[in-house]
């Protein structure tokens, strides 16, 4: 059933549903009223800033990745900053010791060499080291943390139990899209090469990757994983979700520009998969589209392709069950993550404009991009 009528929509463009995220952050809510554990987002799989107050109701702060996702966080969300990066940048780092409330180092080589900047006034940031437990949930390579010769976490053999003077904090980023039972097989094994050292610490921070907001994720096994570790261990427990705070919450409208075939039925968007929703080549997945089914399954089959140059710049093929025309507008879901953080103007293509669809139902344009944001990130 399609959730809102697109006609009257510039695009391209992504729509907030601001009804499907307070769902989400109800179920988010529940975990950390059950478990006691604190919920931070990931800026990097959604920092549409335009929804930070309804957020930071629910929430307790970000997972920052970089010196400007901190500063968002700091200036736009207002409560608890952490950051990792895989390395910090010296002349960056003062910086962000005035947005983080929480610092990660991914060594104990950056922990030596930044730990003497700690010392000044900006001692009340709160220090925590990325360990890697070498244990593969996620399938796909590209997304695995813990694979072999991963840059990301220091591991067991690598670990320097003698330099966690100041460090207060374990964290651990191991998951992708997956439900409880990884978290499940993952805790024994981070318990096993880096309990000893979990009773010195205040907090420990489970990283991202759970798919909480899910229909079939097992919220009771989340929250009963959470409490008996905390039954285990005296500490604050963290978990940053990227993807499970806007999941299902955000769509991307697009329009019909043109109808070509070779040997199949061809639509071409004014969006691009390449620029707009880069994931659907990079994972690479099929998005859906709403009242599309698979090849074949109704009567009119289209491969439909974005605008840009490149040959692979295809979203998949669909049936519909009238044909396509030019002006015709589609509507793909679950685009709230990983594209607004993602997308670029390859080709020039203008950036799909971004709005709220709010509980009444109404939908309203937050910001239109034109050619100054092209031009300004080219020199
Ligand atoms: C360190 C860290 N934390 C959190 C996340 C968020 O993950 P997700 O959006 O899959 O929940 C990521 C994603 O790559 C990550 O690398």
């Amino acid at each position: 059933m399609t959730p809102f009528d697109p006609t009257t929509l510039p695009t391209p463009c992504y729509v907030l549903d601001e009804a499907i995220l307070e769902q989400n952050l109800g179920v988010l809510d529940s975990v950390q009223k059950r478990t006691g554990c604190k919920i931070i987002m990931a800026l990097k799989g959604f920092a549409m800033f335009a929804a930070f107050p309804l957020i930071r109701q629910h929430l307790c702060g970000v997972a920052a990745s970089s010196l400007h996702e901190a500063r968002l966080g700091y200036e736009e969300f207002g409560k608890e900053v952490h950051v990792f990066a895989a390395a910090f940048r010296e002349q960056e780092f003062a910086e962000l010791l005035s947005y983080a409330s929480h610092l990660v180092f991914n060594s104990f080589s950056q922990w030596s060499r930044f730990r003497p900047l700690l010392a000044g006034p900006q001692t009340r940031v709160s220090c925590g080291i990325r360990v890697n437990p070498e244990h593969s949930e996620v399938k796909v390579t590209l997304y695995d943390p813990c694979a072999p010769f991963s840059r990301l976490g220091v591991t067991r053999e690598n670990f320097q139990a003698n330099q966690l003077d100041g460090i207060t904090g374990l964290h651990f980023h191991t998951l992708c899209e997956l439900n409880a039972d990884s978290l499940a097989r993952t805790l024994p094994v981070f318990e096993e090469k880096f309990g000893q050292v979990i009773e010195r610490m205040h907090w420990v921070n489970f990283g991202g990757g759970h798919h909480i907001t899910r229909s079939d994720y097992d919220v009771d096994l989340l929250c009963k994983l959470i409490t008996d570790f905390r039954k285990r261990h005296p500490v604050e427990v963290y978990l940053e979700p990227g993807e499970a705070v806007v999941l299902n919450a955000g769509f991307l409208v697009a329009s019909v520009l043109d109808i070509t075939h070779n040997r199949m039925d061809m639509a071409i968007l004014d969006a691009s998969a390449a620029a707009h929703t880069p994931d659907v080549l990079e994972m690479p997945y099929r998005p859906e589209i709403e009242g599309a089914g698979k090849s074949g399954e109704y009567p009119h089959t289209y491969r439909l392709g974005g605008l840009t140059c490149l040959a692979g710049d295809v979203f998949g093929d669909y049936s519909f069950p009238e044909p396509l025309r030019i002006g015709s507008k589609l509507i793909f879901t679950d685009m709230a993550h990983y594209t607004m953080v993602k997308n670029n103007t390859f080709n020039g293509v203008g950036l799909p404009s971004i709005t709220i669809r709010d509980a009444r139902g109404q939908i309203r344009i937050v910001r239109q991009f034109g050619y100054e944001d092209y031009r300004n990130r080219l020199s």
